[in-house]
């Protein structure tokens, strides 16, 4: 099958109810989480995205039984020190950031050295920002180049616990030393900047020793060693991440309205919903519940009259960090300059996504000026496109597939989308669910 999608039609209105699929953040979090319990978990609704996948591959490899029927995943969890593998073994973390940083946390104390590795794109990527305070546990890290994969760790059985101050706001650093501080006698101190506290709250749902301190713009994370943590049965709610595309498809276009059913909407996840509502767009909650300690509602949106340009106010960089190449797109309809500050986290992710970001606007052809952290967008709202734009050879980051394909169906032209299969490793059914609001 051709890995290029060829779109050459605007979608007309539309009026659905759509279910996007689980939280990617939270279903690696649960199979990290069970595998280090003592006893069977269960998860409904866990998304079989190929990020996922390779975590449930990591623990395998780990010694951890997995068993997925009937889309229900089992994981039998051997407990705290329940890891059972021989020397040398590599886990592949494929795509996935999270895993491959997340995973280090958990197997800070191998006596074994391990071999970390990962796709083209996730070797490009920073791991000295976990690897800098796992190493003042006791383990020993090997970078390539001193900073990337393929890494190698070694652990120790003799961990000290640590004080840390996270500053670039990663929930992926702050997740990792979370793991290895369950593992570690002793107190460990995390002085966190805000991120996405989905390993926070689920330790708090599991009653781990774990107690926390929101202050204004970061938290206090004090971690003791758990002695024990018990399975967990848990149905993912859906991911914003993935509604996202939908939310603003909708909003951009004339005459419609979505109802996104069961998404997952922690307020530390929700900068998209914010933003999108300062600039005219409206977003309603309706059935609010709280799921295991996690906030879950559907989410009503319907197309803008009228979209404004935004300051994007910066403090909500972390909680939309994975939905501002949407997010762009709505200001390119905006009535007039739109601008987004602090963003050197963007150029962090599965591609440069703020220059990637940048460049596909321009071949729209919308102005942009675009530093190493900001960018300023020149909207036109009465923009309509009506020529062929190409987007190709850019690290296969299913963001910016999901996010030219949203773009195609709003703006027209022809365009030609290279690396349709970038979309297993987050949203697999992104296309049946384009197809289903196209019919
Ligand atoms: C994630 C954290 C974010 C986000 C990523 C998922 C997580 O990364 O971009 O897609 O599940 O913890 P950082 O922690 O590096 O900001």
């Amino acid at each position: 099958m051709s890995n290029l999608v060829i779109i050459k039609n605007k979608i007309e209105k539309f009026n659905k109810i759509i279910q996007v699929s689980g939280d990617k953040s939270l279903s690696i979090r649960w199979v990290l989480f069970a595998s280090l319990s003592s006893g069977k978990s269960k998860a409904y609704n866990l998304l079989m995205s190929e990020d996922v996948i390779a975590a449930l591959n990591a623990i395998k490899k780990l010694g951890i039984p997995v068993n997925y029927k009937d889309n229900v995943c089992e994981i039998e969890g051997k407990g705290l020190n329940g890891y059972k593998y021989k020397k040398n073994i590599v886990i592949d973390a494929k795509n996935s950031g999270t895993l491959g940083r997340l995973i280090l946390g958990l197997i800070i104390d191998t006596p074994f050295k391990i071999k970390l590795i990962g796709d083209k794109s996730l070797s490009k990527r920073d791991f000295k920002r976990v690897t800098d305070p796992l190493s003042l546990f006791g383990a020993k890290f090997k970078l390539h180049n001193d900073k990337g994969l393929p890494l190698t760790i070694v652990g120790t059985n003799k961990t000290k616990p640590i004080k840390y101050f996270e500053k670039k706001g990663s929930a992926q650093c702050k997740s990792s030393i979370i793991f290895a501080g369950l593992k570690t006698k002793g107190t460990t101190v995390i002085k966190a900047k805000k991120s996405r506290n989905h390993s926070e709250l689920l330790c708090k749902y599991l009653k781990l020793p774990v107690n926390i301190k929101n202050k204004k713009n970061f938290d206090i994370i004090k971690v003791s060693n758990a002695n024990i943590i018990k399975p967990l049965n848990y149905k993912i709610p859906s991911d914003i991440s993935s509604s996202a595309f939908f939310i603003v498809l909708t909003a951009l276009n004339k005459n419609s309205q979505i109802i996104i059913k069961n998404v997952n909407v922690n307020p530390s996840r929700t900068g998209v919903i914010k933003i999108l509502k300062m600039m005219g767009v409206k977003i309603i909650f309706k059935n609010k519940k709280l799921y295991k300690g996690e906030l879950v509602s559907d989410i009503l949106v319907k197309s803008a009259k009228k979209i404004r340009s935004i300051n994007c106010p910066t403090k909500f960089n972390s909680q939309a960090i994975d939905e501002f190449l949407v997010i762009f797109l709505v200001a390119a309809k905006a009535d007039g300059i739109s601008t987004f500050k602090n963003l050197e986290e963007l150029n962090q992710k599965e591609s440069p996504r703020l220059k990637l970001g940048s460049k596909i606007l321009n071949l729209m052809g919308i102005k942009t000026i675009t530093t190493n952290n900001s960018i300023k967008i020149f909207g036109n709202p009465a923009l309509k496109l009506n020529k062929k734009i190409i987007i190709k050879n850019y690290l296969k980051d299913h963001r910016i597939f999901m996010t030219s394909v949203i773009a195609a169906m709003t703006f027209g032209g022809e365009w030609h989308i290279h690396d349709k299969d970038s979309i297993s490793t987050s949203f697999p059914s992104f296309l049946k669910i384009v197809n289903k609001i196209i019919k």
